[in-house]
């Protein structure tokens, strides 16, 4: 080869490289699409982004109607189920030093603020809330404890449900402890019924 000919070879050469180059700059650009060069730009589903179709942002569909995650149990009784709920529910759990710390522990985050420290129905918010009846009356200590899992699972009257806070071992720990404050205390008067109960209104 002739040493003009190596040259234009070289210059050939040198000139394309770059070239190959074109449209697939190197290193990691997340923000665009179709950069394959790094295995991190590969397409894939971005929340809030429509895929690469331009269709509506799959990453962020709802999971289908029905559908129930391996470590769901989904509560089978209505709201107004409250005596199936306790003739067919049993507290799988044994009242356990460790449940029933569990299940003050639970009590005082998430049931005291309207139910009161002892279960009296007088927590700080039935300042404003509509209160409770006591957790304390002859009512709620002949319930069966599926009776009493049912109100945190469906809420009742202007108690909402509270099944998004607490999961099953909370409640049947926090109901333990309810059992317990009901052998320590005196049983309470049944509750005079309140009339068209609104926040606020103390009258
Ligand atoms: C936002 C305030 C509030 C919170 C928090 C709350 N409750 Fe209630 N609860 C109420 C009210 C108000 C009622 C009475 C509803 C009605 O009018 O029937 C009630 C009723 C109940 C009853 C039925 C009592 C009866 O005699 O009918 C049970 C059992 C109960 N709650 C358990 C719980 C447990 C357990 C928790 C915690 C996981 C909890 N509640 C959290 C407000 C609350």
């Amino acid at each position: 080869m002739s040493r003009v000919a190596k040259s234009l070879a070289l210059a050939a050469a040198v000139l394309l490289l770059p070239a190959c180059d074109l449209g697939l700059p190197a290193g990691r650009t997340p923000h665009r699409e179709f950069n394959r060069l790094d295995m991190a730009d590969q397409p894939r589903l971005k929340p809030q982004r429509a895929d690469i179709f331009g269709n509506r942002p799959t990453g962020m569909m709802e999971p289908p109607q029905g559908t129930v995650a391996m470590t769901e149990h989904p509560y089978p009784f209505a709201q107004n189920e409250a005596d199936k709920a306790g003739a067919a529910l049993k507290n799988p759990l044994q009242p356990t030093p460790e449940v029933l710390a569990h299940g003050k522990f639970m009590y005082e985050n998430v049931c005291i603020t309207c139910h009161g420290p002892k279960g009296a129905g007088d927590g700080l918010v039935t300042q404003l809330f509509p209160k409770p009846p006591s957790l304390m009356t002859q009512k709620v200590r002949d319930w069966p404890d599926g009776q009493l899992y049912h109100r945190p699972m469906r809420g009742q009257n202007s108690m909402p449900s509270h099944a998004r806070q607490v999961d099953e071992r909370d409640i049947w720990s926090i109901i333990h402890y309810i059992r317990k404050m009901q052998s320590e205390n005196p049983v309470a008067p049944p509750p005079v019924l309140q009339t068209a109960a609104a926040p606020g209104g103390k009258s």
